[in-house]
């Protein structure tokens, strides 16, 4: 059987279309310049360590938000809850300007308000990764909503789970 790989033929929309059948949850990286607040929608984040604490996120080498983390130096993982579809959309540049009052401040970040969860961590280690660039971050502060129910992100479309035990 021929080595595909090998062959370097992976067609990258069959290799974005393999990988869109792990279902994922959304998040929205925030981060601050002296630019102001901006924010991006990720799917590729990930838990690496508990201790130390590690996460980890892949950023599009042409996205903006890859200059503002390396200028700031840090980012906010909001994991978005169930409503929060427009928020995904909005910040993966379908701008909807019926979203407003969109951040709050903590632990010196924006962060946005109603996610499920928000970690914030310190960029300590960047590994240039073909097109993307993966942040690793060190976690320095946390808050969750026990209650919320996760917005999920699988072959191109947002679901919620079936049932959640928050209702
Ligand atoms: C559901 C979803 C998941 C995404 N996940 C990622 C991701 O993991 N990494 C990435 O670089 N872009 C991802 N994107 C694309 C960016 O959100 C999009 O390119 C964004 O407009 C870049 O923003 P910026 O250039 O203003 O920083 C995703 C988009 C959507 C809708």
């Amino acid at each position: 059987m021929p080595d595909i790989a090998a062959m370097d033929t992976i067609d990258p929309r069959a290799l974005r279309d393999c990988c869109g059948k792990f279902a994922t949850g959304v998040t929205v990286i925030t981060t601050r310049t002296p630019e102001g607040a901006h924010g991006m929608t990720v799917s590729a984040f990930m838990s690496v360590s508990l201790d130390p604490p590690l996460i980890s996120i892949s950023v599009n080498n042409q996205s903006k938000m890859l200059g503002k983390i390396r200028d700031a130096g840090c980012y906010a993982v909001n994991i978005l809850s169930r409503d929060m579809e427009p928020h995904a959309l909005h910040f993966a540049g379908r701008r909807d300007d019926s979203l407003t009052n969109l951040f709050q401040e903590r632990h010196g970040l924006p962060t946005l308000r109603g996610a499920a969860a928000i970690i914030v961590a310190d960029v300590v280690h960047q590994v240039e990764a073909g097109d993307h660039v993966l942040l690793l971050g060190h976690v320095r502060n946390l808050d969750h909503d026990h209650a919320a129910a996760p917005l999920l992100y699988h072959a191109g479309q947002f679901g919620g789970l079936a049932a959640h035990p928050a209702g």
